[in-house]
């Protein structure tokens, strides 16, 4: 329930029942003694922490629960079911992220009020990492102004830069002003030293418009991962799995991004087909691996995996690795699942426990196994978690 802790007493009254699950509205809630303490002036407000009440150690082993129940149902009734391997937790809970998108909208920068769509102007966020807080006071002095209409703004930098990007993206055409302000924002050594501009299909570049992070080159306008000491966890973790059971041959990774694990892996001497469909992240994949020397391990594709182009088969793979976004990977899992014995693990990272425990399913109908799960505490104060899921072959 929003808005409550463990320990609370919350009277509600149910407002809707559906056949799976009923709503329900809170009429009165007396706070327990088990409360955490709020570290943040917006708390209550702000729909960015909703689980900020709730001591950090109970919201582990929720986010812990959550995977265990969704993923528990995939395995058929004859076997044991999958190994639950520890939840990994996301250290520091404060001052952790890395990226955050904030929008605009009535005069006010911020993020999503709790429930709702109105914004809450932020001037301050205490989850925040270095350099996103100086960013984030640059932005709203620079570019304040000119924020009529609405839109959002991606921050990003790497953990203690100096400075980090922006992605900007107005609702329509870019309000008057503000090109000239993103300008001047990043000339200079001041905290934003690149940004893109977004208006609909068309793209304006300013500075140097990407983050280098743990040695990949993320475009400001390109997915990347929030939390970045749990981020080195899980990819060690990635590279483990796929390393796990023996030599591992060629691997295909889809949902790629700018190689966030394409390198690891790549470092450990296995060849990887990258597939991406951001030709930005793309792009920038294929660059980093000729500057790293990598070019002949790396190879990434601008392509829909979904489809899982033919160019993407060439090495025939014998590990896949899919990292998708919430909506999970339903075409690429149905066209991997089928593919011959040579393919003999997936790798499955996920940011969403029910497109997973869906997706995991549809191998399992197609003679494969889930053999492990292991969640990863990358979103404190959130209700979300990322699992790390590996499948094998039936016996
Ligand atoms: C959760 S991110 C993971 C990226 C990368 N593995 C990382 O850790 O930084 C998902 C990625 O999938 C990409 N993507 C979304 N839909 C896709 C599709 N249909 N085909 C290929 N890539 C897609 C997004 O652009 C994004 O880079």
């Amino acid at each position: 329930m929003r808005g409550a802790a463990p320990g609370d007493r919350v009277e509600a009254e149910i407002t809707e029942v559906r056949r799976r699950f009923a709503r329900a509205r809170v009429v009165r809630l007396t706070p327990g003694d088990r409360r955490a303490s709020l570290f943040c002036a917006h708390a209550g407000t702000c729909g960015g922490c909703p689980w900020m009440p709730i001591p950090i150690d109970d919201q582990r082993a929720a986010l812990d629960a959550h995977v265990r129940r969704a993923l528990g149902r995939v395995a058929p009734p004859d076997d044991p079911g999958p190994r639950f391997e520890p939840l990994v937790p996301g250290e520091p809970d404060r001052a952790w992220r890395s990226t955050a998108r904030l929008h605009w909208r009535g005069g006010a920068l911020g993020y999503h009020a709790a429930g709702g769509q109105t914004v809450v102007d932020v001037e301050a966020c205490p989850v925040l990492a270095p350099p996103l807080p100086d960013l984030l006071a640059a932005t709203r002095a620079a570019l304040g102004p000119y924020l009529k209409g609405q839109g959002t703004i991606r921050l990003s930098g790497a953990p203690d830069a100096a400075s980090g990007t922006l992605e900007v993206r107005p609702v329509g055409a870019a309000p008057g002003g503000l090109r000239a302000a993103l300008a001047a924002l990043v000339d200079g050594d001041g905290p934003c030293h690149g940004a893109v501009l977004v208006e609909g299909r068309r793209r304006a570049v300013f500075g140097r418009p990407y983050d280098d992070v743990d040695g990949v080159r993320h475009p400001a306008e390109a997915f990347v991962q929030a939390h970045r000491p749990g981020n080195r966890a899980l990819t060690d973790a990635v590279v483990e799995a796929a390393l796990r059971g023996g030599a591992a041959g060629p691997v295909l990774e889809l949902y790629a991004g700018s190689g966030n694990f394409t390198f690891a892996l790549a470092e450990r001497g296995l060849a990887v087909t990258a597939v991406e469909i951001d030709r930005a992240a793309a792009r920038a994949l294929n660059e980093a691996a000729g500057r790293l020397g990598l070019a002949d391990r790396v190879r990434a594709l601008a392509a829909d995996a979904g489809r899982l182009p033919r160019a993407a088969l060439e090495p025939r793979p014998a590990v896949a690795l899919l990292d998708p976004p919430r909506a999970g990977a339903r075409d690429a899992v149905d066209r991997l699942a089928a593919l011959g014995p040579g393919l003999r693990r997936i790798v499955y990272v996920s940011c969403n426990p029910a497109t997973l425990a869906r997706d995991a399913a549809r191998c399992v109908a197609r003679g494969w196994r889930l053999e492990s799960a292991r969640p990863f505490d990358l979103f404190p104060h959130t209700g979300h978690v990322e699992v790390l899921a590996v499948l094998v072959r039936a016996a």
